[in-house]
């Protein structure tokens, strides 16, 4: 019963939807399971590029089934047009399922989200505005609306009925206008005619496809760095990207994932407030930032750029029990004289070898950095390991040895096809069928 976890090791916006596209080829079943439409994962197939929100990333392949699990929180608004553009750009999507028990993302939570950090100011965490805290919120309190209560005009009226007097209290409270219980029903029903067709039993679903021997991908969102447990609270998401959030969130079991590949960047980005110990605010930051495109998907923000920092690549490395890693944008580097990397901290004059779980120990994190002579000869046409400038391999193997996990696809492109393959078992040479 392979399923493989695809996990991002960073601050999100690793190349997720690069390496699952890529990946998917050879499977027949890709499922989402948590986040929402703060994630913004980047497909690019010839000329063609495919910025997705929801639909998992192996929508482009017809034989793939597109799972959204019950993990995701659904703005109902958001995966209408989304679909829509799949639709009107030749894609089919009449394989996109969604978990009728997935939450559902209401306007009041996207007001809320956007109100709350225009009230936090300064100490905002930066968040992508699409009420992502305010919708789990909810649903932890028992509160939320599933994506099947869409369908029943009494279950809506009831619900929202209970939970409009306080979202409209608060509301007031931030300056934003109040919502009345019919509009929002009247919404909710149009959602639900649209969508209904899609709706599934997504657990279900993943475990039939296990059963006859498929082979399910899960594709995360955000990274570790960003998990509401491993993340640097408060300035996090509000799911679990981590490899266990795909057993609660896409409905499998831990013995039923054989394969958890940490999909990372050979630099790193972070968008949104909180700390990040390797950030650059020189020149060099800003040239990564202009070749690697580090503007939000979902947001148009710049991110945030800083070297490689293998501290808290160990900590996701053994939380989400890595087996492999798919190392992007390596090209980007290209034509550094120096390249760092982030080996160590000096935090109050002690080195410290361990991602510190304290957010004031990282705030004062200094890293201590091994220094890497780089290479200037463009990579994007290469496609063997081989082929790499002797430096480019150099600081792929000290990676490698930092992580303590085979990197197995290095990433030079952001096209499907600039991607070396490397110590790599494809997944149809294991056990398990390919497809269906
Ligand atoms: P995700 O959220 O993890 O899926 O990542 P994003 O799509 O938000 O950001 C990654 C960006 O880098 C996208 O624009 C990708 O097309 C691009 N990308 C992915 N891999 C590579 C690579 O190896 N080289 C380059 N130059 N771009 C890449
Ligand atoms: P993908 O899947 C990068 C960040 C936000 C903010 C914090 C909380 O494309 O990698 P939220 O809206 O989730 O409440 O914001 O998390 N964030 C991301 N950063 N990539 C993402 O997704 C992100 N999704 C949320 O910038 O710092
Ligand atoms: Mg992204």
């Amino acid at each position: 019963m392979p399923a493989t976890v695809i996990v991002g090791l960073q601050w999100g916006d690793e190349g997720k939807g690069k390496t699952t596209d890529f990946l998917a080829e050879q499977v027949a079943m890709v499922v989402r399971y948590q986040g929402g439409d703060n994630a913004g994962h980047t497909v690019v197939t010839g000329d063609e590029v495919f910025k997705l929100h929801l639909v998992p990333s192996g929508v482009l392949y017809p034989h793939i089934t597109s799972v959204i699990g019950n993990g995701v929180v659904v703005n109902p608004a958001t995966l209408i047009a989304e679909l829509d553009m799949l639709t009107a750009r030749g894609i089919d999507v009449s394989k996109v399922k969604v978990s009728r028990s997935a939450h559902v993302i209401m306007p009041y939570h996207v007001a809320l989200d956007r109100g709350n950090e225009a009230r936090l100011g300064e100490a905002r965490v930066g968040t992508t505005g699409r009420g992502i805290g305010p919708a789990y919120g909810d649903r932890a309190w028992r509160i939320g609306l599933r994506m099947e209560d869409l369908l029943d005009r009494a279950v809506l009226t009831d619900r929202i009925s209970r939970v409009l007097p306080d979202k409209n209290l608060l509301l007031g409270a931030m300056g934003l206008a109040a919502m009345t219980v019919d509009a929002l029903v009247d919404q909710c029903l149009a959602w639900g005619r649209r969508l209904e067709g899609y709706l599934d039993d997504s657990t279900w679903l993943v475990q039939a496809a296990l059963a006859r021997g498929e082979h399910v991908l899960l594709e995360g969102a955000q990274g570790t760095l960003l998990d509401l447990d491993h993340g640097s609270y408060p300035f996090v998401t509000s799911s679990n990207p981590v490899a266990g959030g795909a057993c609660t969130g896409g409905g499998i079991g831990p013995l039923q994932v054989d394969e958890v590949m940490g999909v990372m960047k050979a630099y790193a980005t972070r968008v949104g407030s909180g700390p990040f110990p390797t950030e650059l605010r020189d020149e060099i930051g800003a040239g990564i930032a202009a070749r690697g495109h580090e503007v939000g998907t979902t947001t148009g923000r710049p991110r945030r750029v800083g070297w490689f920092d293998a501290m808290p690549l160990r900590y996701a490395v053994a939380v989400n029990s890595i087996s492999s890693i798919m190392l992007n944008k390596l090209d980007i580097l290209s034509g550094i004289p120096t390249i760092r990397l982030g080996v160590a901290y000096d935090v109050g004059g002690r080195r410290v070898e361990h991602w510190p779980s304290s957010a004031s120990a990282i705030a004062d994190a200094t890293p201590v950095y091994e220094d890497f002579p780089g290479w200037d000869a463009p990579i994007h046409d290469v496609r063997s390991l081989a082929d790499l400038p002797e430096n480019a391999r150099r600081y792929v193997t000290a990676l490698e040895e930092l992580a303590g996990v085979p990197i197995v696809l290095v990433s030079v492109g952001p096209e499907r096809t600039q991607t070396i393959e490397r110590a790599w078992r494809p997944m149809r040479h294991r056990g398990g069928m390919a497809r269906s």
